[in-house]
């Protein structure tokens, strides 16, 4: 059994903060994988989060927020002013590290003012987090954002009795050429080797990691079973996130569910649903799902005014220009294929730029034919997973990018490279005539990968492992 407290440390917390006009706060579910995975695991354990709540909030108050926080949410807020999170989050986070993680060097950018200020911040989480901590917690960090933390951390707990420190990175790992392209590449191999396990989705990952902690750090020792870094050992290991599938069965058979299920019928009568959610990411692929659907049907005029492509687009990261320029790509497409291929009484795509309520979005995944998921590379990708546990009466067919990292444990999905357009417009045309026998079985396969690599899972052998890693103390 687990002894200790858990402590989780994220960039964001579950919940945005907003302000309406009266002044009064708001408290939003945040959007992304990162979230709902651990959104999930807080239902079957008790952790104290550490984040930041989304927004600047005045130093007013900041001590209103924090009880709020802490009572409702069992969270600790870090505050960060506007400007830090200009360089941290928006600057090394998303403009560096994002893209080189997804092995797309040619988007990053640099700019040495970023590099400090990510510096900062991950100094700021510790001295949030050290004077809270107690001999025997568990530490759990997460993401990109947070590079530095467990080796800030490992060098000032070293007062503290049996604390374990683990980290669990929820992108890609890119190969050693792109890695080797990043600022302070050593002092991020050498924070993240500062934990006692370090998690990532799948073994891919585990591998390309461990070859470029090889290649940038001189003391990282390798054998089949162990890593040894400066004397000490620790565990690199694959733990894929999953979800928690009876939260949506759950949500299905609500009242409100069915509501919104009732209502879309009724809004897409006559028409097969094909699906894709996404935050408005590059990685995302949205142009190439776009063009296939376009491809799609110039070839397949039959099709038209009998389908439609609904396409959710979550806002995200609107600070950094890349975002910016890929909704615009995304929006001048819809605009162009909508205008190109519809009718006087049929649109082809149904765009919506927003986040949805999640009987919404549970009532889409239920009533949807198809679930398009196009990324062009992606850590693990949730809605995959999502879509399957809510496909048990429909058996719609999953349309999964070989480079997610889902694609690895959906051995049965219509798995497709999102590049080569003609077989992805095929790949399309597959799913919507697949006949029923072969349907079920699809998902047959997928429902046992989703119910077998669930977020409690996830959580727990992360924290049995952590548990029963090797201590220095
Ligand atoms: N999601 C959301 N708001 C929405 C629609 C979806 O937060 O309006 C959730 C979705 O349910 C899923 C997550 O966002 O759990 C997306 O996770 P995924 O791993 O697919 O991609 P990420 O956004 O983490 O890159
Ligand atoms: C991905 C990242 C998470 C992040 C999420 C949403 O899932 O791995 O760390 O929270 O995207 O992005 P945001 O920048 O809004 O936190």
């Amino acid at each position: 059994k687990r002894q200790g407290r858990l402590l989780v440390v994220a960039n964001r917390l579950p919940v945005t903060i907003s302000q309406d006009k009266n002044g009064q706060f708001d408290f939003k579910m945040a959007s992304g994988g990162l979230v709902s995975a651990l959104q999930s695991l807080s239902k079957t354990m008790e952790f104290q989060w550490f984040g930041w709540p989304g927004t600047e909030i005045h130093k007013n108050d900041q001590a209103t927020i924090k009880d709020q926080l802490a009572t409702r949410f069992h969270a600790v807020p870090i505050f960060l002013s506007q400007q830090t999170m200009n360089s941290y989050y928006s600057g090394f986070s998303n403009s560096v590290l994002w893209p080189l993680l997804h092995n797309m060097a040619f988007r990053a950018q640099f700019d040495g003012s970023w590099t400090e200020a990510y510096r900062e911040v991950n100094e700021i989480f510790a001295e949030h987090i050290l004077p809270l901590s107690e001999d025997g917690d568990l530490i759990w960090i997460h993401d990109y954002h947070l590079l530095l933390l467990p080796g800030i951390l490992r060098d000032r707990l070293k007062a503290k009795k049996g604390v374990r420190i683990g980290f669990f990175l929820h992108t890609p790992f890119p190969t050693e050429d792109t890695f080797s392209v990043l600022p302070f590449r050593e002092a991020i191999c050498h924070g993240l080797l500062s934990s006692d396990l370090v998690g990532l989705h799948v073994r891919e990952y585990v591998e390309t990691f461990l070859d470029a902690a090889e290649k940038v750090l001189p003391d990282v020792r390798r054998s089949p079973s162990d890593l040894h870094y400066q004397e000490r050992k620790l565990i690199v290991k694959e733990f894929p996130v999953g979800i928690d599938p009876d939260a949506f069965k759950t949500s299905l058979s609500s009242e409100e569910t069915k509501r919104e299920m009732m209502s879309l019928e009724q809004a897409f009568r006559g028409c097969k649903i094909l699906l894709g959610v996404d935050r408005l990411d590059y990685i995302k692929g949205i142009p190439q799902k776009l063009r296939a659907f376009d491809r799609f049907l110039h070839d397949h005029p039959e099709w038209i005014g009998k389908l439609v492509l609904v396409q959710v687009a979550i806002p995200t990261r609107s600070d950094v220009s890349d975002y910016r320029a890929i909704r615009s790509e995304v929006e001048e497409l819809v605009g162009s294929i909508n205008g190109k291929h519809g009718t006087l009484n049929w649109t082809p795509i149904r765009y919506l730029y927003t986040s949805l309520k999640p009987e919404q979005l549970h009532a889409l995944y239920a009533l949807s034919d198809v679930c398009i998921v196009s990324s062009v590379r992606d850590g693990l990708n949730l809605v995959s997973f999502e879509y399957v546990a809510c496909q048990t009466a429909r058996k719609g067919v999953l349309v999964l990018s070989q480079y997610t990292g889902a694609a690895k444990l959906f051995s049965s999905a219509v798995l497709f490279n999102p590049w080569d357009l003609p077989r992805f417009s095929d790949a399309i045309l597959t799913a919507l005539e697949m006949p029923l026998k072969d349907r079920q079985q699809k998902h047959d396969s997928a429902i046992k990968a989703v119910e077998t690599w669930t977020s409690m899972r996830w959580g727990m052998s992360f924290l049995d492992t952590l548990q029963s890693s090797s201590l220095e103390d």
